[in-house]
């Protein structure tokens, strides 16, 4: 299910508002070249998350998922020059690739990219110094975890972001056979256990298809 309108105002979202630019669209570039899937957000996307550490004021960014560091490039940039994002890739090759987009858009000094299971690194992680903002976007069947992992790390008031939580509504399906549906299931129902969380879904179609990013505030 998708209509072709979507990435056309998406084209004009970014056409009127110049939500991208050449740095961002080189990363693009450079992970079509280096074989990555294409699964980064959209520049609107980008931008939603862009505006959100700029509208919390946030200075220490988790990150689980880096791909080629598309989504890094534009939390890191909303960050104030004393700001620091960490963000975790499972895989080398996507690190690598990851390291040169982010050596060209000048944030390396803001981030720091540790590789390998995302629950390893996380699992060595201390809350002495707790994000402000987390943004969830690695293998669906470890959101729950992530979460788990998101509450320990943060300090109250923080934010935590999920994406791809609608998945073009197949989580409509209780019984899906889809794990990536049942860890977003789950992820709904931890959300919804937590007292700690106030929560919303925001649903999204663009040129991303019909997604969603659950976004929700540790109280
Ligand atoms: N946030 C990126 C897209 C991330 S795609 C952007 O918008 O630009 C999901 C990424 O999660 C992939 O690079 C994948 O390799 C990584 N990933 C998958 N399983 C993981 C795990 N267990 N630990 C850490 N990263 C993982
Ligand atoms: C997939 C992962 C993502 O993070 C995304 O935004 C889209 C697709 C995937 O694993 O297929
Ligand atoms: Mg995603």
């Amino acid at each position: 299910m998708s209509d072709p309108r979507w990435s056309d105002v998406d084209d004009l979202i970014d056409a009127k508002l110049g939500t991208s630019d050449p740095v961002l669209d080189a990363a693009l570039d450079a992970n079509g070249a280096a074989g990555l899937p294409a699964i980064d957000l959209s520049a609107a996307q980008g931008k939603l998350l862009h505006l959100l550490v700029r509208a919390t004021s946030a200075r220490r960014i988790l990150e689980v998922g880096t791909l080629g560091g598309y989504s890094t490039t534009w939390l890191a940039r909303a960050l104030p020059e004393d700001g620091q994002l960490v963000t975790l890739e499972l895989e080398q090759h996507h690190a690598d690739v990851a390291r040169f987009n982010l050596a060209r858009a000048a944030l390396t000094d803001r981030v720091e990219l540790i590789v390998g299971p995302a629950a390893d690194s996380l699992a060595v992680m201390d809350a002495t110094s707790p994000f402000d903002l987390v943004f969830i976007d690695a293998d669906k069947e470890g959101n729950v975890g992530y979460l788990r992992e998101a509450l320990r790390l943060t300090r109250p008031g923080a934010t935590i972001i999920v994406d791809n939580v609608v998945r073009e509504g197949d989580i409509l399906d209780p019984a899906s056979a889809d794990p990536k549906v049942q860890g977003t299931l789950a992820l709904y129902d931890a959300v919804a256990a937590e007292p700690r969380l106030s929560a919303t879904v925001v649903q999204t179609v663009g040129a991303k298809k019909w997604d969603g990013f659950l976004i929700a505030v540790v109280t």
